[in-house]
């Protein structure tokens, strides 16, 4: 099996639990990070009836925060597209928000099956460090996006900065994190996944470079929490 194939296995594995073990792991600190994203994104992007895509959706959590933060800010949606290749994540999306006008697709973020230039904003939520073919991905944002739209990225990046607080992250990510998930997932290979992929991704500035090179302008990049959850919002300026 190749090792996208894996990875999306691993999740359809996990699905059943993600919910729970992600708020625990995060102590519910990750709706925060997915709210504050949302409101600055809607706020930059200052129009008032937008389509969104959330690709990586997994179980469909960010969908129901833009939908929210939407409503607050008086902001129409039109469309709001989930896409995701694990069809176990999507099956507990579908079912949490089947009274919701969500669309779910069943795609790759390198292919996502959506037109040219259909997209206000295109989100990605701890989504793009389990992508392999990342910069085929973005490509594919940028298609997808119209001119002047926005991809909004929340992601754990690798650390850049030495350091206590970087030390004490480190030892929660490699020591604790993998137990808590492993327990509550009876899957502790997928927990230990979590860490290794945050090293096998890169570090914030380095993200803000490739995002440049298809096509992007970097309207905000902020991390949160010590530095675990980074906000990448950047703006389609060209095609590529
Ligand atoms: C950590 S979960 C994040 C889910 C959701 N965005 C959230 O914030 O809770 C990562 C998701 O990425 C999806 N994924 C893995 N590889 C992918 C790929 N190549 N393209 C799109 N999504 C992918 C997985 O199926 C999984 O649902």
């Amino acid at each position: 099996m190749q090792k996208q194939e894996k990875i999306v296995k691993m999740f359809d594995a996990i699905a059943p639990t993600y919910d729970v073990a992600n708020r625990v792991l995060s102590l519910g600190i990750d709706i925060k990070w997915r709210r504050e994203a949302c409101e600055f994104a809607l706020s930059e992007y200052a129009k008032d009836d937008i389509s969104i895509v959330d690709v990586a959706c997994g179980t469909g959590d960010m969908m129901k925060i833009w939908q929210d933060t939407a409503k607050k800010q008086g902001v129409n949606i039109n469309s709001l597209i989930g896409v995701d290749p694990s069809n176990g994540m999507l099956a507990k999306a579908r079912e949490k928000f089947s009274d919701f006008n969500f669309k779910f697709i069943e795609a790759y973020a390198d292919n996502t099956t959506l037109k040219s230039a259909s997209a206000d904003i295109l989100s990605i939520s701890y989504g793009i460090r389990n992508v392999i073919e990342r910069k085929e991905a973005l490509k594919e944002f940028n298609r997808v996006l119209k001119n002047d739209g926005l991809v909004v990225v929340l992601e754990f990046t690798r650390r850049s900065k030495e350091g206590f607080i970087s030390r004490l992250r480190d030892f929660y990510l490699q020591k604790i994190l993998p137990k808590i998930g492993g327990f509550i997932s009876k899957n502790k290979e997928a927990y230990e996944y979590l860490p290794n992929s945050i090293e096998g991704f890169l570090d914030a500035q380095t993200f803000c470079d490739e995002l440049r090179i298809y096509g992007f302008e970097i309207v905000f990049c902020k991390s949160f929490s010590a530095d675990i959850s980074t906000l990448f919002v950047a703006k389609k300026i060209r095609n590529c």
